[in-house]
């Protein structure tokens, strides 16, 4: 199946917008209601309604929402600039919070005619460009009605005034340098995974959609252009991002880190949003921080030396002496542990009691709930500790320090900390080094 034809039920929603826009086009009444809606948010409920979610996964089709296009807005409206691209502009929201920036001319082809000057959009996919392109004149119409009182026009065929909204792979045309520079650009790539390009410094082998489409799309501004990103948040706090996140700082100011929270109720991934300026290349040089820093005078590291288990356990050779093993499912919820039961031939190192282990994994808080438990480990025998979990061994002060450990861990501060700092479910190793320590 092609690209074109993959999108091919999502036609009904530009339909519906086709008889609504000729309603409102011959002067008729009654389809405020039907405009606001096409408007905000049933691009998104008729893609989940007419297109299977595992297409929809794999090409990233999900459209951003009202409360994200608010924000995109208020930063839209602070930035200079007349020319917006989307290099992803699905069903055209993005193009759309843009497009609120253009004044409107004394008709609506005129309006259009130059809207189509100040606004590109690309898409994969033709169905989403068709109603990328018909959202837009909707709009387009409904500022005459509010600002002029009605629409002059006989136009029929938006696909011919809004040619700069068209089907294209955007990592093809960065790359090529097609089209033209913008002002700012407007981002909410697809999450998927893609490989990365040749010659990356930042990674090898496959990576995240959004780290690349970011960076080819900053090659895309005018001098000084500005760039306004919604991205999955392990792009902000995942160590994997560390070098992409230099690599960001190198070409651009970081203006502007907002955590959003998640994405929609239906797309269970939590976000951000990045504003950039673009400025070539420089020593890096940042603005704001992608996280809030903590200026604690001591932090964890200075008192427990902070590493990952080392088993993994399906793919490490069962040699070596049997030994205790820890895993996460033995870890009790509340209380402390010694030794474990379970056994396990393992020659690589091992973990001498007393430590504090932790889960990797941890989902960001509810308010009012610890993010993350250390388990305190007690025993005289050296321990296997499962890659699933993190260790923590006092430099000095044994149990006692490890129970404070687990205080500090639990503590209120140290969740809000968490919760900003990572989104995503894995904690790092460098996260927990640099938690705050109170004495
Ligand atoms: C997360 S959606 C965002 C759409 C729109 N920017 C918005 O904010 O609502 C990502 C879009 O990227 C499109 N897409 C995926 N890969 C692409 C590529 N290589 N070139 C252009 N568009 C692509 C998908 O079809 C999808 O519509």
């Amino acid at each position: 199946m092609t690209a074109a034809s993959e999108s091919a039920p999502f036609a009904a929603h530009s339909d519906s917008i086709d008889d609504i826009l000729a309603g409102v086009l011959r002067g008729k009444d009654g389809y405020e209601v039907a405009t606001e809606t096409y408007l905000n948010g049933r691009a998104s409920s008729d893609a989940r309604a007419l297109l299977p979610l595992a297409f929809r996964r794999r090409v990233g089709a999900f459209f951003t929402s009202s409360p994200i296009r608010a924000e995109v807005s208020a930063i839209l409206g602070r930035l200079p600039g007349t020319t917006y691209l989307d290099p992803t502009c699905g069903a055209g929201d993005l193009l759309l919070t843009a497009a609120e920036q253009l004044p409107i001319q004394g008709n609506l082809f005129a309006t259009l005619s130059s809207w189509n000057r100040s606004l590109q959009g690309w898409d994969l996919h033709d169905e989403f460009v068709r109603a990328a392109r018909r959202r837009l004149a909707l709009y387009a119409a409904s500022r005459h009605i509010a600002e002029q009182g009605r629409v002059r026009s006989s136009i029929r065929d938006f696909d011919r005034v809004l040619t700069s909204i068209e089907t294209g792979d955007a990592l093809a045309r960065l790359k090529a340098g097609e089209g033209k520079r913008a002002d700012v650009v407007v981002l909410n790539p697809p999450y998927t995974r893609v490989s990365a390009p040749p010659g990356s410094t930042w990674t090898g082998g496959r990576t995240s959609a959004a780290a690349v489409f970011l960076l080819e799309s900053l090659g895309y501004l005018n001098a000084g252009g500005h760039l306004i990103a919604i991205l999955p948040d392990s792009l902000r706090s995942g160590s994997n991002f560390e070098r992409w996140r230099s690599v960001v700082e190198a070409q651009a100011d970081v203006l502007e880190v907002r955590k959003f929270g998640l994405f929609d109720d239906h797309a269970d991934v939590d976000v951000f949003l990045l504003v950039l300026r673009a400025r070539g290349y420089g020593p890096p040089r940042t603005m704001t921080s992608w996280w809030r820093n903590t200026d604690a005078d001591l932090r964890v590291e200075d008192k427990f030396l902070v590493r990952v288990g080392t088993v993994v356990d399906n793919r490490d050779p069962k040699e070596g002496p049997p030994t205790p093993f820890l895993t996460a499912r033995d870890l009790p919820a509340h209380s402390d542990m010694s030794v474990p039961s379970r056994r396990r031939e393992f020659a690589g190192r091992l973990y001498k009691p007393p430590f504090v282990a932790v889960r990797r994994t941890s989902r960001p808080s509810a308010e009012g709930e610890t993010r993350i438990r250390g388990v305190l480990v007690t025993g005289t025998v050296p321990i296997a500790v499962d890659n699933h979990l993190l260790v923590l061994e006092p430099r000095q002060g044994g149990i006692s320090a490890c129970r404070q450990l687990i205080g500090v861990l639990a503590s209120g501060e140290i969740t809000e900390i968490l919760n900003e700092r990572i989104r995503c479910r894995h904690l790092t190793v460098r996260v927990l080094k640099e938690l705050p320590w109170q004495d």
